[in-house]
């Protein structure tokens, strides 16, 4: 019998990290579809042994802790989900979010060359400024405007062309922090929210892109690919469509435009950054639409863990 695959995943306290090491585990990540199998293979959880690193267990910009890690535990692929992910507060802590988004990204690509591992990093719809007017592509120019955008690319130029990229967006788990969760606490306590209208892009569940991430961990094709649920939508749309599920009529949600926040967002985001995954959906298959992925993370937000 085959050994299983060494997989360490950094950042594995994270939205996507719980989630994701759930699943090499074994368990349907809660938000989960159980039915999703992008490379059309069921998981069997003697396929991976793996590794889920916090940032309490290792710090990703730190050069010695991540060759100390990679030495340690010998991994046949590293899957990389720790950033620095505070958008706004990137603008006023620049050096913070450079040091975690690019030099770390970059430590753990020359780490996984070193010690033969394959290294799966995962980025963002922010790289691109959101002027193109369609759907981004993976070759298409990057442009961050923010300081996260910005550090996010740079961390992907320091990887080699052997590595994965996986630009992935709008990220939202049952147990993660995200917008979701804010929008139902308020549809459920009899609040309204207004949400911008401007803005467009595309949703990703935190458990659709686990099950995209054991493929790729499978397959380890390298290249930048685009993973997001299917069809593109609006802050505003999410937020209707969530007061909708839990019984809040029209007036729940009111659209605005970015240009009426108050106080204004300290870092600018692309207007329209929806990406395109017509090469995952040729190579793999397509994620489930975007309401479906919502309408399961509300289904289970009242089983997650107090
Ligand atoms: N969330 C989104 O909407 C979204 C959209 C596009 C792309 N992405 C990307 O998807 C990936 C996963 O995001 P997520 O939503 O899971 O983010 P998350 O919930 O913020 O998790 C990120 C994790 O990284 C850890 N971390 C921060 N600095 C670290 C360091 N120096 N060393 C090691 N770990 C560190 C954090 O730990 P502490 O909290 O303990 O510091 C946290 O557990 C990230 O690469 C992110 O850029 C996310």
């Amino acid at each position: 019998m085959n050994r299983p695959q060494r997989v360490m995943v950094t950042g594995a306290s994270g939205q996507v990290g719980v989630d994701l090491v759930d699943y090499f585990e074994g368990r349907v990540p809660l938000g989960g579809r159980e039915d999703f199998r992008p490379d059309g293979r069921d998981l069997d959880s003697a396929e991976f042994e793996v590794m889920g690193l916090s940032h309490h267990d290792l710090d990703v910009s730190d050069a010695g802790q991540v060759d100390r890690a990679l030495a340690a535990t010998r991994p046949d692929v590293v899957v990389h989900l720790a950033a620095y992910t505070a958008v706004d507060r990137a603008e006023t802590e620049p050096e913070a979010a450079h040091a975690v988004n690019a030099r770390g990204t970059g430590l753990l690509s020359d780490a996984a060359e070193r010690y033969g591992a394959h290294l799966i990093a995962v980025s963002t719809d922010y790289v691109f400024d959101g002027l193109k007017g369609s759907a981004y592509v993976e070759g298409d120019e990057t442009n961050p405007q923010s300081v996260y955008g910005a550090t996010k690319r740079d961390g992907e130029r320091l990887c080699r062309p052997s590595d994965t990229i996986v630009r992935t967006s709008w990220v939202m788990g049952v147990r993660g922090k995200n917008v979701a969760h804010i929008i139902a606490d308020r549809a459920r306590s009899g609040q309204s929210v207004r949400f911008v209208n401007d803005q467009t892009g595309t949703v990703t569940s935190a458990a659709d892109l686990a099950r995209c991430l054991v493929a790729l961990t499978r397959t380890r094709p390298g290249g930048v690919w685009h993973v997001a649920n299917s069809g593109t939508t609006t802050w505003f749309e999410i937020a209707a469509y969530i007061g909708e599920i839990l019984g809040r009529d029209a007036e729940f949600a009111e659209p605005i435009a970015t240009s009426e926040l108050s106080p204004a967002p300290l870092a600018t985001r692309p207007p329209r950054s929806d990406l395109d995954t017509g090469k995952f959906h040729a190579a793999y298959a397509a994620l489930p639409d975007w309401r479906d992925a919502v309408a399961r993370l509300v289904r289970d937000r009242d089983l997650r863990p107090s």
